[in-house]
């Protein structure tokens, strides 16, 4: 008869960690483990011809691979180096042996720490880089009676004591009560792990009961040896590490036959050994060993389930989340809901203490929200208390699952019907493009946004959307599936009505006001005022006359516009842009009075004269008898487009926009000339 200890199997600090590596596997990461992942040279072995290199120090890291660190942890210097080398990490030590860190680093200096456990063991040695202070470490009351009587510790040394994860309990147990008895200001943890207590314990009472005893696990676990060596003091005990070392044991003798398994051995090892024993002892006991190991073979396979939450909540869609929490809800009603109070936090998990509950409560990243973040420090904070529902609880490993994402999807559910009701607009982010939409987290839950209603223009892309924060309406709901869609471009539409109204409202005439030229035409350029559009006429851009808008604006400008005139009733605006300290009559005004000589660029000819540009905007005749004192036929025979000359001008009439300049009045009069040769004859007799 076989009997299999229902502990059997991977414990919750081993399936994590090799979880870890093999999601890690799965999405194509390179992957390298500082030493090997567990003490399973099958699994090891896999996770080889997978690709996982095994390397002993930081420095024999390929580029490109990420760190994992293993389930005893490491040194402390080990972390350092590693973040000191730039290296990607994923830390996988146990959140037991975690705890043991942390207990110790909070404790004072100069306070002396024993440490029950195998001094060589690697989570000895993380423990002891832990302290700040000497620590000893012992493997059973002799060693610990010697390191007492060498340190003259007594009832009034101040001590602390904590025992490696996989510590034998029924040593600890001797050796706590001497500490008890001699160093009474001895602060004591007991943390070994419930994983391997409780494992410990069930195979002293199979051992007791049984006529043998099969240990399955690696040669170097140390929570394998151990259940070896409880069992040994109740029956022989054997350790194998494949079902293939069964034929070295003659088991013919036993009647009664144990069965367990380390914390790192996966549950096809254990199946084949079920089944190689089975065959066997079946010629003497074939119906009750066949129903035994039918019975065992499930055993074992929910032993390495153990961690698989009763709700796995990771939805790669809304309609998978949905229909999950909808099952769930009607199987588990309101009695799973708790309150925890987070105690400590990694990157991927967040440990919390639930009052009234012995197990240490675990909520991973995945059951921490739905928003898009990468680590769970972004969501909440060491202090924080939390509303859980409890996805499930492994006594066996003392481990409670929880989910604070599957509780805000429940109440935040309330808070959608809620809003639909109120037609209230929400904020949320996007964190999915799927297909025909995107999907829109808020209130701890998933809402669809249809392509059509997120306001993005059918030739963009969706991604644009994707970590952006939103604003929608909930429009429809399905409370039986409990799906939600919402739309974007009806918040967004009812924004822009009101920003348009609010600009209608403090428009007046003549009123200057900033825009954005949105688009340009050959009669001229809108401009976006708020919300509301304007048009600047093309006589209206430039003093000089322009062909094109695009002389004077281009869109995407912001400029500076008068309100020429507002036509409330159809909703049209006509802006100004020219502006008047530009007016050429002005400059010409106040910089080019009668009299004044300046340069002039010929820009037209006539049979009466001349027209020549004298600042920008404004051109003045040149009439043809004010070009020469000579007698001319036609201007062209003097001029050409595109001459500059001297001018003086002579009249300007600001009614009509008309200058007047002279050339002929910068020239010296012929007469004149002949007058003064004249004169100068006359002095001369
Ligand atoms: Fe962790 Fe306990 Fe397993 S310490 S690795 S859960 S035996």
């Amino acid at each position: 008869m076989i009997k299999l200890a229902k502990t059997a199997g991977f414990c919750f600090g081993v399936d994590r960690a090799v979880n870890l590596v093999y999601e890690l596997v799965n999405k194509g990461e390179k992957v390298c483990t500082l030493g090997p992942i567990i003490h399973n040279a099958q699994l090891v072995n896999d996770l080889k011809s997978k690709g996982v290199l095994i390397i002993d120090d930081v420095d024999e890291c390929p580029e490109g691979y990420k760190v994992v660190v293993r389930t005893h942890g490491v040194e402390k210097s080990v972390i350092d180096k590693i973040q000191m080398s730039g290296k990607d990490y994923v830390n996988a030590t146990c959140p037991f042996v975690t705890k043991i860190h942390t207990i110790l680093k909070k404790q004072p200096e100069n306070v002396p720490v024993l440490i029950a456990g195998d001094i060589n063991h690697p989570e000895v040695l993380g423990i002891r880089s832990y302290c700040n202070a000497p620590s000893y470490v012992f493997k059973n009351e002799e060693e610990l009676l010697e390191i007492i009587k060498n340190n003259n510790f007594d009832e009034k040394s101040d001590l602390v004591c904590v025992s490696q994860t996989t510590f034998s309990l029924n040593e600890w147990k001797k050796c706590e009560k001497i500490i008890k008895r001699v160093c009474t200001n001895c602060k004591i943890f007991d943390t070994i792990c419930n994983a391997t207590s409780d494992r410990q314990e069930e195979a002293e009472k199979i051992s007791k009961v049984s006529d043998a005893m099969i240990v399955i696990g690696g040669r170097h676990s140390s929570n394998t040896c151990k259940l070896r060596e409880v069992s040994a003091a109740n029956c022989p005990a054997f350790l194998i590490e494949t079902a293939d070392e069964l034929k070295n044991i003659d088991l013919s003798s036993y009647e009664v036959i144990g069965v367990t398994a380390g914390a790192s051995t996966p549950s096809v090892i254990i199946k084949e050994v079920l089944k190689s024993m089975s065959e066997e002892i079946k010629e003497k006991e074939v119906e009750t060993a066949s129903a035994v190991t039918e019975e065992v073979v499930e055993t074992a396979d929910n032993a390495n389930k153990a961690s698989e939450p009763a709700v796995k909540a990771s939805a790669d869609s809304e309609a998978s989340f949905a229909e999950l929490l909808e099952d769930y809800i009607i199987e588990n009603e309101n009695s799973k809901v708790v309150k925890g109070i987070v105690s400590s936090i990694t990157p991927n998990e967040v440990y919390v203490d639930v009052p009234g509950k012995k197990q240490t409560g675990v909520v991973t990243l995945e059951d921490l929200t739905t928003e898009p973040v990468s680590k769970c420090e972004d969501v909440v904070k060491v202090g924080d208390e939390l509303q859980l529902v409890i996805m499930k609880t492994d006594d066996q490993c003392g481990v409670l699952k929880l989910s604070k994402r599957l509780f805000d999807a429940v109440k935040g559910w309330d808070d959608i019907v809620a809003a639909k009701e109120a037609d209230e607009v929400l904020e949320g982010t996007v964190t999915n493009i799927v297909r025909g939409g995107v999907l829109v987290s808020a209130k701890g839950t998933r809402v669809f946004i249809p392509a059509s209603l997120t306001g993005v223009p059918r030739n963009q892309e969706l991604d644009v959307l994707k970590g952006t924060t939103v604003k929608f309406k909930i429009i429809e709901i399905n409370p039986q599936r409990r799906r939600a869609t919402g739309s974007i471009k009806v918040v967004a539409m009812a924004e822009k009505k009101a920003q348009q109204e609010e600009t209608w409202a403090k428009l007046e005439e003549g009123m200057k006001i900033t825009g954005t030229v949105k688009s340009l035409t050959s009669y001229g350029a809108f401009v976006d005022i708020g919300g509301v559009d304007g048009m600047i006429h093309i006589s209206e851009l430039s003093w000089s006359r322009i062909k094109h808008p695009s002389e004077v604006v281009n869109v995407g400008d912001v400029v500076e516009v008068t309100i020429k005139s507002l036509d409330r009733e159809n909703r049209k605006i006509s802006l100004g842009f020219k502006k008047i300290e530009d007016n050429p009559w002005e400059i010409l005004k106040r910089d080019y009075p009668v009299g004044t000589v300046c340069e002039a660029k010929i820009v037209g000819l006539s049979a009466f004269g001349a027209f020549a540009n004298v600042i920008p905007g404004i051109d003045g005749l040149i009439h043809i008898s004010q070009i020469s004192w000579d007698r001319i036929k036609t201007p062209a025979d003097v001029l050409n487009v595109g001459d500059t000359v001297q001018v003086k001008i002579i009249d300007v009439d600001y009614d009509k926009k008309r200058v007047s300049l002279s050339m002929k009045e910068l020239l010296e009069k012929p007469e004149e000339v002949i007058e003064d040769l004249a004169d100068d004859a006359a002095d001369a007799e």
